[in-house]
């Protein structure tokens, strides 16, 4: 089992390191290299997703990827941000299925803005495509038209990757409560419009899986109404990107969700949903719970290895039950700690 990680930007590095000792303490065995994406990429070759780190990600079963991004980076061409090393291995890979669990843990009910009560027992998927869509399609730019810029970008989908992330959303169904939900917006967009159709007669291989449709505005709205009427929800990449991190704020913090990016094989790559937080990195305060539930998500879809990815995910259920809080969901009464002692508390646990 080859794994790679891609440590990243700003928090990146302190919350892979934690992740990094959660797998090693579970003494299976791993071959482990690690490799630059992203901000630190292109400051040490000008290229975000640099050929050395490609070769190995290609190699690799497994990536784990902290964050990339950060504000010295934002003036560069974009060829040289850190988001696009980002988008650049998605794609490489073929990581079309993103998963994105938005699950609530009772000890941190009251660290969601949202009631108790609306978010209590939340155990939500979203399932967002991740290769292609208005992030990929093509024309793209900005160029001057009648003598003023104009920016431009494509909203895309062919039917065969409608088809192959509704089947993706439909299967995972099946181990959950047999409900999907799929969001467009097929009022005004006829590429969404064709969303709908593909996932219509996909479900037609389904019958034991209950769909339903929503526009994404109302979806927005629904998530902070009633979120638990939700079991899977599939969208399309940029929907999706949006609507995870609303639904990452049902579980009272960003930084508690973790993500799978898998291709048709089942080889992945894992990182938390939330990004490389600039400010707070080097200080050792973040949260590096997302990236241990990342793991645990890489032995459960990866290497099939259900049982190891139990074993974390209770270790971290365990320390929250103890009262250890980082920063970003702390409460009064709770033992406040640091990403290093997090990381211990759940080695702990395990
Ligand atoms: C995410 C992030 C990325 C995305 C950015 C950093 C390019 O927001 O993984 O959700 O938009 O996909
Ligand atoms: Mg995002």
């Amino acid at each position: 089992m080859k794994i790679l990680v891609l440590p990243g930007d700003g928090i990146g590095p302190e919350i892979t390191a934690e992740a990094v000792r959660v797998l090693k303490a579970l003494d299976l065995s791993f071959e482990m290299e690690e490799a630059l994406l992203g901000g630190c990429a292109v400051d040490a070759t000008g290229d975000p997703y640099p050929e050395a780190t490609r070769k190995l990600a290609r190699e690799a079963d497994a990536v784990l990827l902290g964050a990339v991004g950060g504000p010295q980076w934002d003036s560069h061409p974009r060829e040289q941000r850190p988001e696009r090393g980002l988008l650049g291995i998605r794609k490489d890979l073929g990581l079309f299925a993103n998963l994105r669990p938005a699950v609530l843990y009772p000890e941190l009910a009251n660290a969601s803005t949202l009631k108790p009560e609306v978010v209590a027992g939340l155990d939500i998927l979203i399932v967002r495509e991740l290769t292609g869509d208005i992030y990929f399609g093509q024309p793209r730019g900005i160029e001057v038209r009648n003598g003023e810029r104009v920016g431009f970008n494509t909203m895309i989908y062919a039917e065969s990757e409608i088809r192959r992330i509704a089947r993706v959303a439909f299967e995972a169904a099946r181990k959950r409560n047999r409900k999907v939900c799929s969001v467009d917006k097929m009022n005004v967009l006829e590429c969404t419009q064709l969303w709908r159709d593909v996932v219509t007669e996909t479900a037609r291989d389904y019958p034991d899986v209950e769909l339903s449709h929503m526009l994404v505005d109302n979806a927005a709205m629904q998530l902070v109404r009633n979120p638990k009427q939700f079991d899977v929800v599939v969208t399309g990449n940029m929907f999706g990107d949006i609507l995870s991190d609303e639904a990452s704020m049902l579980t009272g913090s960003i930084g508690m969700l973790p993500s799978a990016s898998l291709d048709e094989k089942n080889k992945g790559l894992y990182e938390p949903c939330h990004g490389s937080a600039p400010d707070i990195a080097g200080k050792g305060v973040a949260n590096p719970l997302a990236t241990i539930l990342s793991a645990a998500m890489m032995l459960r879809y990866t290497f099939n290895d259900e049982a190891a990815a139990t074993r974390i995910e209770n270790a971290v259920k365990k320390v929250l039950a103890q009262g250890f809080r980082t920063g970003d969901i702390f409460e009064p009464g709770m033992k406040k700690v640091g990403t290093r002692e997090m990381g211990d508390a759940v080695l702990a646990a395990l």
